[in-house]
């Protein structure tokens, strides 16, 4: 799928560059393709770094100018025009400063937009399995620590090392020009920073990976125990869990301190080193100067100029953690872009008619990997439901027939066999085609944020009003929203904390009724609706079925009898089929599980 708008490089067209090459370049590379739409902005950038590096080199020579050529001699012409030139160059470092700033912020700003929203993009396209093996805190902290951190890298590290390594290197032909042998003894110091940085970076690039990880794990944990709060209240581990999340917690902040210490030992260091290096020169210089060998001037320019050798060396090591952190991230967005969707249209396939409903399973096998375990869930299942018939699947837990229901709606390929739609293998059509023609409702009833109206149009949101009351009234669920203060304006939270279960439910069978699907599953939708609501809804439910094939996963007796065809599972097996009077007479696994079902409900 190719979701990049103009001008921007597609997941794919990203993937296959990165793919090209290895390592670390080939990082680099999907960073640059990143950058890729913004050049123009970034040679701006560039250009302006550049002019402001030059102005902030220009004092000291100016200063050594100004002594030597206008202050000494007393020649106030020359000395007003070093000041003029002065000015300039502030204006210059002001001017050129501000417009870098600025760029590296827009396009750092852009670039980083267009990764979250390729990130967002692809995570939609992953299919239903990905989902069931990760958590989602690790998907969330890639979208926020990692992306963060690759803000830094792309925005503080790239100005950073253009400008320090500019710096350097201008300051170095600066000294040498001032005078070339005390710029050969400063240069002597230029070993020992680098062997000090060295045994740093080195040091810290361990720490700084535990401080990712240990953030990483922080994140990952709180959206767990978030989400499952409560099972968490209902069973008391509010203890346990802070327990657990302190933990983490401490391991984050040992893994911090850590670098804190490396940091509080490194850098005044280096100020140390520096400070030393500069009496050193002021001894031998001044000495110099006193001898007449050196101008005054020299000396000050020399002097002034030194922080623009020892500054840019401290911070092309400090560079390497937001370096370090920042290709980490980058690793793992890109791992999880290099993720290729393997429930991806076929090149050609055919968007699906109108459909008529036929599905048909032809020796379809299904195994789930749960990492190197293979489950089989499904073994040659042969089954056909015809256009606008109602099929039941009963079957203890773990039959599988949620399995069938994720095969119908290709969350899943069939490891074997085929399944058909109409004729067609639903591997030969695109997916959009099927999903529009064909609604899930699952045991959950999950509402997004917003209002129950938007919650129901969810599918179509350009359902009137009164189309949304329509469904709502057809599956029963208008008369509690009527009462609602704000009927259907009222906001549901994220999981409608306000709705109860059954409720929630309720509104997920407008939301399917007025999708108006030709094929509807349902698994296990009536679970949470308790039997008076039941009976309420079964002319909702009976609507709703009409007219389309429909797959029922049901506990409820009622909903199973209303169906023209039951069929049983088990452990992946389809043993039975049949009407549930045939079911009965043969005296089966349906009926063993219609007695149990008697019992339980006698009891
Ligand atoms: N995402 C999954 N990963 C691995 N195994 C799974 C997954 N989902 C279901 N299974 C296994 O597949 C079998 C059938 O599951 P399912 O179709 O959900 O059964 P049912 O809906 O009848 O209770 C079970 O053994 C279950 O443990
Ligand atoms: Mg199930």
């Amino acid at each position: 799928m190719n979701h990049a708008a103009p001008g921007t490089l597609s997941t794919a067209e990203l993937r296959r560059r990165l793919r090209q090459t290895g390592g670390r370049g080939r990082k680099l590379r999907g960073l640059l393709a990143l950058l890729r739409p913004y050049r123009g902005k970034v040679a701006l950038m560039f250009v302006a770094l550049a002019a402001a590096t030059a102005a902030a080199l220009a004092p000291p020579p100016l200063a050594k100018l100004a002594i030597d050529d206008g202050i000494i001699p007393g020649d106030v012409a020359t000395l007003n025009l070093v000041v003029v030139a002065f000015v300039i160059s502030a204006l210059v470092y002001w001017g050129a400063t501000y417009a870098q700033t600025y760029l590296v912020g827009w396009v750092g700003q852009r670039a980083l937009q267009d990764l979250r929203l390729r990130i967002f993009r692809h995570l939609q396209d992953q299919p239903v399995g990905f989902y069931e093996r990760r958590q989602a805190g690790q998907l969330i902290s890639r979208m926020t620590n990692d992306v963060q951190a690759l803000d830094s890298l792309v925005t503080d590290s790239v100005v950073t090392l253009f400008q320090a390594s500019l710096t350097l290197l201008g300051t170095i032909v600066i000294l040498a020009l001032l005078d070339a042998e005390l710029a050969l003894l400063t240069f002597l110091i230029f070993p020992v920073m680098a062997v000090a940085s060295l045994a740093f970076r080195i040091a810290s690039a361990d720490a700084y990976a535990r401080t990712r990880e240990t953030i990483g794990a922080i994140t990952a944990y709180l959206q767990e125990s978030l989400s499952g709060i409560r099972i968490v209240r209902s069973f008391g581990q509010e203890p346990q869990h802070a327990r657990r999340f302190r933990e983490l917690n401490e391991r984050h902040r040992a893994a911090n301190l850590a670098t804190v210490n490396l940091n509080a030992a490194y850098f005044p260091g280096v100020e140390l080193l520096s400070a030393l290096a500069t009496g050193a020169i002021l001894l031998y210089g001044g000495i110099q100067a006193i001898d007449g060998n050196v101008t005054i001037g020299v000396l000050v320019g020399f002097v002034a100029a030194l922080n623009g050798f020892f500054d840019p060396i401290q911070q092309l090591s400090q560079l390497y953690t937001t370096y370090q952190s920042g290709m980490a991230a980058l690793d793992k967005i890109f791992e999880l872009l290099d993720e290729e969707p393997d429930l991806v249209d076929r090149p050609g396939a055919v968007d699906l008619p109108i459909l008529r409903g036929e599905i048909e399973f032809r020796d379809v096998s299904f195994c789930y990997r749960a990492g190197d375990e293979a489950v089989w869930a499904l073994r040659d299942v042969s089954l056909t439901v015809a256009p606008g018939q109602t099929v039941a699947l009963v079957g203890a837990t773990g039959a599988g027939k949620s399995t069938i229901a994720k095969l119908v709606a290709r969350f899943y390929d069939p490891t074997r066999g085929a399944v058909l739609v109409d004729g067609h293998d639903l591997r030969e059509v695109t997916q959009a085609s099927l999903r529009t023609q064909m609604g899930v409702v699952p045991q959950e009833g999950f509402l997004f944020s917003g209002t129950i109206g938007d919650n129901i149009a969810f599918g179509r949101p350009d359902a009137s009003g009164e189309e949304i009351r329509a469904a709502a009234r057809a599956v029963g669920v208008h008369e509690f929203v009527a009462q609602l203060e704000q009927g259907y304006d009222t906001q549901v939270g994220e999981r409608g904390t306000q709705l109860s279960a059954g409720q929630r439910q309720l509104v997920a069978f407008a939301r399917a009724l007025i999708a108006d699907p030709r094929i509807l599953i349902l698994d296990e939708a009536t679970s949470n609706v308790d039997l008076h609501t039941e009976g309420h809804i079964e002319d909702g439910l009976r609507r709703l079925l009409a007219g389309r094939t429909s797959i029922v996963i049901a506990h409820r007796l009622s909903t199973i009898r209303q169906a023209a065809r039951i069929v049983v599972l088990e452990d992946g097996h389809v043993v039975e089929q049949g009407t549930h009077d045939e079911l009965l007479a043969a005296e089966g696994a349906y009926w063993r599980l219609y007695q149990a079902w008697q019992e339980s409900a006698a009891a």
